[in-house]
Parts: structure tokens; sequence; C-alpha cells
């Protein structure tokens, strides 16, 4: 990673293409599709897509199709050598079989969405002891292959500032059974969920989202396009979070990007959906964030190295740039045929912005 300075003020970082371990594009023929896909190709190599779609992605022929989708849109936005990163989403139906081959169509690993937890989830899991749901964990642990978790219980009488260190002993009964089944913690936004963690061994890892460092419960509860599952917690969860994508090896980037329209956000009824909509500003948001706290060196290895290496795959070849010019995200954006979207920051000025000169993924 190169950081240019003057009168010690950086203003262009090179670093190593990234990787975002957590991302919705959602499916073709949906407005929020091509636009997404080319946001996200834009500024990484490899981006995961999590296939709550509707219907969800629970077949390897359903990821085979999928993947081509998104190579045709990224290619078409002028990005062909990105990567989409597959997963097959559990369900309660989902067999070892049909585990084995969506991992031999490509899939890096399995979702694990509690049912109803969030958006598009309903096929979720419901029974973590189920004979079938640990079957296939089986499979995934004997082919090294992570399971994925959105660690949420469900119970709609359990308030959201207490569902994801509630799933603890969850995610502990199953670390009993398979200790070496390597476990991602999606999205994580707890103190608590923090430390056991980072009190776990190396088989344990985190993706963390660029709200989750940032915004608090009060925030989220002014702010509808801040609203998602895990809901926003409370300042100290926010710092632990933040130092965990700082400090610790086994926490990397995902952004959790989950593009709504804007109807869908600002309804009163049924409640808000639930997610960010991150894409058009990752990088930008990144780099200002850990300028801010003074950890711009860390940005390289949070955003291109520790998830490629708890992952167990190569880095990437090509390189980003950003250079310092600031720019105001606008309010709404505009995907055609009257569908709006509310971007995360809308109308926040950010002082970084991609340099248009380099295209991601491209060999060096
Ligand atoms: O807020 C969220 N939105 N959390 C999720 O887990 C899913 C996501 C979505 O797909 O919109
Ligand atoms: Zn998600």
């Amino acid at each position: 990673m190169k950081i240019f300075a003057e009168y010690g003020e950086a203003y262009r970082i090179e670093m190593l293409a990234p990787d975002n371990w957590h991302n919705h594009f959602r499916q073709k023929d949906d407005p929020r599709f091509r636009p997404t896909v080319a946001y996200i190709a834009s500024q990484f190599a490899r981006a995961n897509a999590m296939g709550n779609t509707v219907p969800p992605i629970t077949t390897a022929e359903q990821i085979v199709q999928y993947r081509r989708d998104i190579e045709e849109a990224a290619t078409e936005a002028g990005f062909p050598n990105f990567e989409p990163l597959m997963v097959l989403m559990m369900t309660p139906d989902t067999t070892p079989e049909m585990v084995t081959s969506a991992f031999n169509a490509g899939a890096y690993g399995l979702k694990i969405m509690p049912a109803n937890v969030t958006t598009h989830s309903s096929h979720g899991i419901v029974d973590y002891k189920a004979k079938l749901f640990r079957d296939c964990l089986r499979v995934a642990r004997s082919q090294r292959k992570p399971a994925l978790f959105h660690a949420e219980v469900v119970d709609p009488s359990i308030s959201v500032q207490d569902r994801e260190q509630l799933f603890i002993p969850i995610l502990s009964d199953i670390r009993e059974e398979f200790p070496n089944l390597p476990i991602c913690v999606e999205h994580i936004s707890d103190a608590d969920m923090v430390q056991f963690v980072m009190n776990a061994d190396s088989y344990v890892s985190a993706t963390v989202t660029p709200h989750h460092m940032e915004v608090v419960e009060a925030d989220a509860q002014h702010d509808v396009h801040l609203q998602c599952m895990p809901y926003p917690k409370q300042m100290k969860d926010v710092e632990a979070v933040r130092f965990a994508a700082f400090t610790h090896p086994r926490f990397f980037y995902g952004s959790d990007n989950a593009p709504h329209l804007r109807p869908t956000k600002e309804r009163e009824h049924p409640s808000p959906a639930s997610g960010v909509f991150t894409a058009p500003v990752e990088l930008s948001v990144l780099v200002e964030l850990f300028e801010r706290y003074r950890q711009l060196e860390k940005l390289e290895a949070f955003l291109s190295e520790r998830g490629a290496r708890w992952h167990g795959v190569r880095q990437n070849k090509g390189e980003v740039t950003l250079h310092r010019e600031p720019w105001v995200v606008p309010d709404v954006i505009d995907l055609g045929d009257g569908n709006e979207i509310v971007p995360y920051k809308h109308g926040h000025t950010l002082n970084w912005r991609l340099a248009d000169c380099l295209r991601l993924g491209q060999p060096t």
C-alpha cells in the first residue's frame, strides 16, 4: 500500500484491489441489479453475491446461472474481470448432496440466515439442531468450506439490541460438535460477539460493514435509510467493531450493501425494508473512516488481505487508487423508470474519490 502525503496530509492512496465478502446484488431484471453490479465491480476485484433473491439461490444450477448474470452485467458495465463470490443459501430442506453439488459448481460457502430475520429470508433456517442441517455442516467441514452466519435470534419478543449476543450460545453449540468448521459471523454488530470471535481460534472470523463501524441505534431511529439487520447498536458496540476492524486478523470487510427502492424504505406499513445501500460510496467512506482514526495504513489489510487469507484464496492482482477530492453524495440516485434509491451518506460531503484512471481486476 502506498500513501502519498504532503504537509502531513494524505492526498493519494494506491492499494491492492479489495474484496467485499458480503453483498447483495438482487436479481437480473430487478431495476436495482445492474446499477449495483456496476458500483460494486468498479471498486472490488471480487464481491460476494448473497442469494436471498426471489426465489433464493438454493441449488447448484441457480448458482451457475446467477454467477453468469452478474458476470454479464459486470462486463456490460466495463469490468469483465470482476469475480462474483457465490454462496448456497441454506433452507430447512437443503441436503448434503445439494451442498456437495453447490461446492462443485464453485460456491465457496454456505449462507445461514435465520428464517424471517430480514429481507427475503422466509426460506431460512429454523432449527439449528435439525439432523439435515447438521449433516450439511458436516459436508462443509469435510470440504473446509465456511458456514457464513447471519448471527441473530429472531424471536420478535427479544429486542433487536439483544439478538446478536443471544446467538452466541447457538454458535458455541455448533462449535462444540464441529470444532474444525470454518465459521464467519456476518455483519458483526455487538461488543459481546466481537469478544466471542476474538476469543475463538482461527476457525472463526467476522465480516464488518461500514455502517456498523459508525452508526448507532439513535442514528438509525432518525434516518430510516440507516436501518438494517442486525440493527445498529450502542457506542460501545460500534467502538468494539471498529477496533476489531482496525487491528484483528480475523475481521475483514463485507459491506452488506443492500439496495432497497425508496418507497419500501420510507413506508410505514409494513415496517420499512432493512438494508443500507452502501455500493456507491464504499471505498470513499472507508478511507475517510480509517483516516479519521489514524489507521489508514491498516486499510489494505482489512480490505484486501485478511479475508483472502482466512478463506484460503489468492490475493488480487489489480490495484485501486483513490485521491483526495471532495464530492457530495447525491440525496437520491435515479435508477431510471422512476425508480429511486437513497444511498448511504446521502447529502454528505466525502473527501475521497476513486481515481478513474485505473480499472480494477486488470492484471498488473
Ligand atoms: O438489513 C439487511 N438487509 N440485513 C440482511 O441481512 C439482508 C439485507 C437485505 O437483503 O436487504
Ligand atoms: Zn446481508
